[in-house]
């Protein structure tokens, strides 16, 4: 048996418990649990936040305007919606498309971890904060978009911008195609191996959450890292305008 048929055949039985799935309240006025799609072999996950009513009325993710954005986003990037893996955090839309509550988030969270489990990804976009939230915890979208993070899991968290954000503020529609155009060369890096945990993180930063470095930014690291343990780590926002500053390998 392949590879292919473990990962298609898993995702298949996971997507019927999901579809039948009735922890929260809010199952009781879904048209279609949404699952997720795409290429579960390609190495790179996408994660928004949770279906709208054209997903919920179709069974699919992102089919609405902030999924057209999001194709154009993918299509800048030399990208496609079937070449790589879309879900969302919750698989239910909550009604009037309020804000997933904390306990519909912790209900999906099995099935989340569940499809990571089976797809591997060795990249997760997030899209959003409530999705950033689920991996990278206490970090500012603003502050940290467009920058990838190694994690000890070996899954490289590079977290974006919602597209549907940038239908109410058109000036993050440049930003978020931009982030996107990031994600070739990471892709590419990661093939080389030439991406990797950084050693030189100090291990109060970032949660225990490691950067990444190339081989051409070692050298620049050296110098930014003498001037990072100069910074005082007050909060939790320091520390990430610290991360920032190794992180500037575009
Ligand atoms: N917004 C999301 O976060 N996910 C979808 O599938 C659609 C809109």
């Amino acid at each position: 048996m392949t590879e292919e048929i473990d990962k298609e055949a898993a995702l298949a039985e996971l997507a019927g418990v999901i579809k039948n799935c009735k922890k929260c309240a809010i199952s009781q006025y879904r048209h279609n649990a949404v699952v997720g799609e795409g290429d579960p072999y390609s190495g790179i996950m996408f994660i928004g936040e949770a279906p709208g009513k054209n997903e919920d009325e179709q069974g699919r993710p992102f089919v609405g305007n902030a999924g057209k954005f999001l194709d154009t986003m993918l299509e800048a990037a030399g990208l496609s919606r079937e070449s790589v893996y879309i879900t969302n955090v919750i698989k239910t839309r909550p009604p009037e498309n309020r804000d997933p509550a904390p306990d519909e988030i912790a209900n999906c969270k099995t099935y989340l971890d569940r499809q990571i489990e089976i797809i591997k990804p060795k990249i997760i976009v997030t899209l959003g904060r409530y999705s950033m939230g689920m991996f990278l915890p206490g970090f500012s979208i603003s502050r940290v978009h467009g920058q990838p993070y190694m994690k000890k899991d070996g899954i490289c968290y590079m977290p974006m911008y919602h597209p549907a954000a940038t239908l109410h503020q058109p000036g993050l529609r440049e930003i978020a195609i931009k982030d996107m155009l990031k994600l070739p060369k990471l892709i590419e890096l990661l093939k080389t191996g030439d991406l990797r945990p950084s050693k030189k993180v100090e291990p109060s930063a970032e949660k225990q959450i490691e950067t990444v470095e190339t081989n051409e930014t070692a050298a620049a690291e050296e110098k930014m890292t003498s001037a990072a343990s100069n910074m005082e780590e007050k909060n939790n926002k320091e520390e990430i305008q610290k991360s920032d500053f190794q992180m500037k390998l575009f």
